[in-house]
């Protein structure tokens, strides 16, 4: 599913960003241009960003 229509940006694409090592709307925004142009996509990158991190941190956990 799309997040930030301006810059064709997916859950995915934000997935394998904190695979990556991003941890903070700032690098995501740095990273992908996320919620730089007309910024309607803030709140579902932030909620996105956060489930990302979630199942992130679970998973190095079980590792
Ligand atoms: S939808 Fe993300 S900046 Fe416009």
């Amino acid at each position: 599913m799309f997040v930030c229509i301006c810059h064709g940006i997916t859950e995915e694409d934000i997935e394998t960003a904190v695979g990556q090592g991003v941890n903070s709307m700032q690098q995501l925004r740095e990273q992908l241009n996320v919620a730089n142009q007309c910024g309607r996509c803030m709140q579902f990158a932030k909620s996105t960003l956060a489930m990302a991190s979630e199942r992130y941190d679970l998973a190095t956990q079980l590792t």
